[in-house]
C-alpha cells in the first residue's frame, strides 16, 4: 500500500489549468520563452507543439498514437515527435531531458472523471522532472482549482489583480 509522506508537499512546480484548447495554446505566449525545454504529453499531430516550438529552446511532442505521431512528422518534418505512453514513467525518465515547462493535453483525462489520475500524474511529473510550471488542458482541473482557498494563505492583492487584467488585455 502507497504510504503518503512530506516528499509530496516539496514540489515547486506552478501548475496552470486551462479550459479547452484556446486557452491551452494562449498560455504560450505568457509563460514559454526562448530558455525553456519543454515536453507535450499527447501532442496529437503537433499543433501546439509547431506554436511551442517558435518560442521555445526546445520541445519534444509526445503521443501514446503511433498514427498520430506518423501523421505529425509528415506535417511538421522540423519537429521532434515520439510515440510514448503518459503513463510509462520508466521511459519519460529514460528521454533524460532537463525540462523546464511540460505541457499536458489527454484525451480521457479532461473531465471530472479523470480528475484523480491526472492529479496524480501532474504529482509525478513534477516529481520526476521537476519542471518549473505545468500546464495542463482540463476544464475539470480548472472548475477545481477555482473551488480550491488555500487555508491561511492571503488571497490576490488588488496589484497582482491589475497585473492579470492588464495581461489579458494585450491578447
Ligand atoms: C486532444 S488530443 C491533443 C491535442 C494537442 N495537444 C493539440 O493541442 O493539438 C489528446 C491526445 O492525447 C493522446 N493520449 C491519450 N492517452 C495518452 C497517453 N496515455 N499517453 C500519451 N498520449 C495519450 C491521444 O492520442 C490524443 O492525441
Amino acid at each position: 500500500m502507497a504510504v503518503t509522506n512530506d516528499s509530496q508537499y516539496k514540489i515547486a512546480s506552478k501548475i496552470v489549468a486551462t479550459r479547452g484548447v484556446r486557452e491551452y495554446r494562449a498560455t504560450i505566449e505568457d509563460l514559454v520563452t526562448d530558455q525553456d525545454i519543454v515536453l507535450e504529453i499527447g501532442c496529437e499531430w503537433g499543433t501546439t507543439t509547431e506554436l511551442l516550438a517558435e518560442r521555445a529552446a526546445h520541445v519534444l511532442g509526445t503521443d501514446i498514437s503511433a498514427v498520430c505521431i506518423e501523421r505529425g512528422l509528415a506535417d511538421h518534418p522540423n519537429l521532434d515527435l515520439r510515440v510514448l505512453d503518459a503513463f510509462d514513467l520508466n521511459a519519460v525518465l529514460r528521454l533524460n531531458l532537463r525540462v523546464t515547462k511540460v505541457y499536458m493535453d489527454l484525451s480521457g483525462l479532461s473531465g471530472y472523471r479523470g480528475l484523480l489520475d491526472l492529479i496524480a500524474l501532474i504529482n509525478n511529473y513534477a516529481t520526476l522532472l521537476r519542471p518549473d510550471t505545468i500546464v495542463v488542458k482540463s476544464g475539470a482541473l480548472k472548475h477545481f482549482a477555482q473551488l480550491c482557498q488555500p487555508w491561511g494563505v492571503p488571497r490576490r492583492t488588488p496589484r497582482q489583480e491589475e497585473a492579470d487584467a492588464t495581461l489579458r488585455g494585450r491578447r
